[in-house]
């Protein structure tokens, strides 16, 4: 099994990060390129004893699935450039946000995968939506769910979902760390050092993720259930509903989903 890389960002470097951890595929077999820097190139041969290459041929020659990891911008020169060197049974995987499977087939008409990861793929904490085309075997989705497997879980959605996955869990990590600046800051204002809150903010924050996995209990319900009349938490959480905060997070996940949905029909729109 071989697969290339496409451009060698933060997104491509998480991928092969996961992969080589969790030996997917052999380092040998994996290649990977970007437009100029040649000093990343060289650090992540270093780092993952992968391939690096500038040379099409030897990037894409007999490779069986293609990581397209460019910004979305540059998809079109992208994928001209690889067009004359894959064969059509090769899969591509896109991880483009706003870049839609017809839109590649325009160019390339091939088994084509879509994925929405998040930037905890970094951490191998990705929650990674994916919609493939029928061209796509049952071999290459259930390679390519093990290959996604090693930078957080998968889902398999209707491309129609994807924007609003982008706005709840593409989107998601920041509002989390919007949170957390937060509560950092009022830890400070309320006396805290800044090591200790921080360490406190994150313990907290793991604990009510585990717990919402864990529990059966509805979100609701397990605030309710930390909060007794005339409480602290109570009286918190007062001030949140007397500033409408819920009311803000819904209208900015919808937001964030619309502005997704406006950016894939640029796109297309630039395809015309
Ligand atoms: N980062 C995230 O958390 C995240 C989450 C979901 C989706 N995504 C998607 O992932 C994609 C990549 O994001 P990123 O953050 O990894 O971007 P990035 O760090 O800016 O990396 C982009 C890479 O593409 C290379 N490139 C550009 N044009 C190329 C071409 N024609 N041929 C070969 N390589 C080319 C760049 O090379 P040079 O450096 O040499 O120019 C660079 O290595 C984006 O489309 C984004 O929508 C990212």
């Amino acid at each position: 099994m071989k697969i290339s890389f496409i451009g060698a960002g933060s997104m491509a470097e998480a991928i092969i990060s996961g992969i080589t951890h969790k030996k997917i595929i052999n380092e040998e077999n994996i290649y990977v390129t970007n437009r100029a820097d040649d000093m990343k190139l060289s650090s992540l041969k270093e780092k993952y004893k992968i391939q690096t290459t500038y040379e099409m041929k030897a990037l894409l020659s007999q490779t069986d699935i293609v990581v397209l990891a460019v910004k979305p911008k540059d998809a079109e020169e992208a994928l001209f450039a690889i067009r004359p060197f894959i064969n059509p049974t090769t899969l591509i995987i896109s991880v483009l946000a706003g870049i839609s499977i017809s839109y590649i087939e325009n160019i390339i008409n091939n088994p084509i995968i879509r994925a929405m990861p998040n930037t905890s793929a970094a951490i191998g904490k990705s929650a990674t939506a994916i919609t493939y085309n029928d061209k796509v075997s049952q071999e290459q989705l259930h390679f390519c769910i093990k290959l996604l497997s090693s930078i957080g879980n998968t889902t398999i959605v209707e491309e129609e979902k994807l924007d609003a996955i982008t706005g709840l869990s593409g989107s998601g990590p920041a509002y989390i760390y919007y949170i957390v600046e937060a509560m950092e800051q009022s830890a400070q204002e309320i006396g805290l050092e800044k090591a200790m809150a921080k360490k406190l903010i994150i313990q907290t924050l793991i604990g009510a993720a585990e717990m919402l996995e864990v529990s059966e209990k509805s979100p609701e319900d397990l605030r309710k259930a930390v909060t007794s009349p005339g409480g602290t938490t109570e009286a918190g959480i007062r001030i949140l509903d007397n500033k409408q905060v819920k009311d803000a997070f819904i209208h900015c996940i919808k937001e964030a989903a619309l502005q997704s949905k406006r950016l894939s029909q640029i796109n297309k729109i630039n395809q015309l």
